[in-house]
């Protein structure tokens, strides 16, 4: 297979729409990126004169952070709309505000909405490229990028690697990323949770579905702990917290099924006590930290190759 050395789309909306070798290359970016970032002065010329802007109507510490950080390593102008105190509590709507920040010469909008399909809305009515922070139930793609990257750099190639999603998949936009990037690169997906947490169909997108964790646990190579989302939940999809913790929460006990060089994942903020006891989120098998370094130069890569940069690498 060739290698890319671009990425020719104005904007990031999921993880659905790229190439493996799209992917790959976001990958490959994101490793000398990595390298850049960790230099005494983290700061390269690529993206001057460049203005992004971050637009977050949802809530978040790890993603917008890493978003300006990345930017300000590339020398790019980095501003961030701050929702509760901008028009949008006059009632603006979304297309307006975009159409009117576009105005202003912003290259890049970085969106965060509780909505599925709002990054889309934004895309189809800007010029500017349009990059996805996560959109209600549908995808995170960089949240994925950052996961797989990750993985990458614990296990190598991620071909034929079995890896756990467990939790909520119904309300998981980190699920969607995950799964439509790691099939692609070949890793046995499986999703795991109660039967109310399972969308009907999934295994549509080439994943296995089980409600069993301490059986699938036995030969995982990673397990990817979704946070329970009690904002997104209409109604209780388990009788009690303690419950599901029991069934599908990780502890010292069911770490002890699991193969010793399994990797545990944790997309952030994690509920301690439900999807992990806190022995297991500072434990050593854990890389979730990690994930979060990763984060910058996986978004530094792609704020780098959807504004125009193209890979020297071979
Ligand atoms: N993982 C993640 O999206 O974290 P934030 O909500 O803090 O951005």
């Amino acid at each position: 297979m060739n290698k890319v050395k671009s990425i020719n789309k104005k904007d990031l909306l999921g993880l659905k729409d790229l190439s493996l070798s799209e992917i790959k290359l976001i990958l490959r970016t994101a490793r000398s990126m990595k390298e850049v970032a960790a230099r005494p002065i983290p700061k390269v010329p690529t993206l001057l004169g460049k203005h992004i802007i971050t637009l977050f109507y949802e809530p978040s510490t790890r993603t917008r952070t890493s978003f300006n950080m990345a930017a300000k390593i590339l020398s790019a102008n980095i501003t961030n709309v701050a929702i509760s105190s901008s028009s949008v509590v006059k009632g603006e709507n979304l297309i307006d505000t975009i159409r009117n920040l576009e105005v202003m010469g912003v290259d890049a909008i970085i969106i965060r909405h509780p909505m599925a399909g709002a990054p889309l809305l934004a895309s189809k009515n800007s010029k500017s490229s349009i990059i996805n922070a996560g959109d209600g139930f549908n995808e995170h793609p960089t949240q994925g990028l950052l996961d797989i990257f990750t993985m990458q750099e614990k296990k190598g190639n991620l071909r034929g690697k079995k890896v756990l999603i467990v939790g909520d998949i119904s309300h998981s936009r980190v699920a969607r990323s995950n799964i439509w990037g790691l099939t692609q690169l070949g890793a046995k997906v499986v999703v795991v949770g109660p039967p109310t947490m399972i969308p009907k169909g999934i295994e549509k997108m080439g994943v296995s579905v089980s409600y069993d964790l301490d059986k699938e646990i036995e030969d995982a190579d990673f397990i990817n702990m979704l946070r329970i989302q009690k904002e997104r939940q209409g109604k209780s999809l388990f009788p009690s917290i303690e419950e599901y913790a029991k069934l599908y929460g990780l502890n010292s006990e069911r770490m002890k099924k699991a193969k010793p060089d399994i990797v545990v994942m944790h997309p952030g903020p994690i509920n301690r006590g439900v999807e992990m006891t806190s022995e297991i989120a500072d434990g050593p098998y854990n890389v979730i930290l990690d994930q979060v370094t990763n984060g910058v130069a996986v978004r530094a890569a792609l704020l780098f190759l959807l504004l125009g940069g193209k890979s020297s690498q071979d």
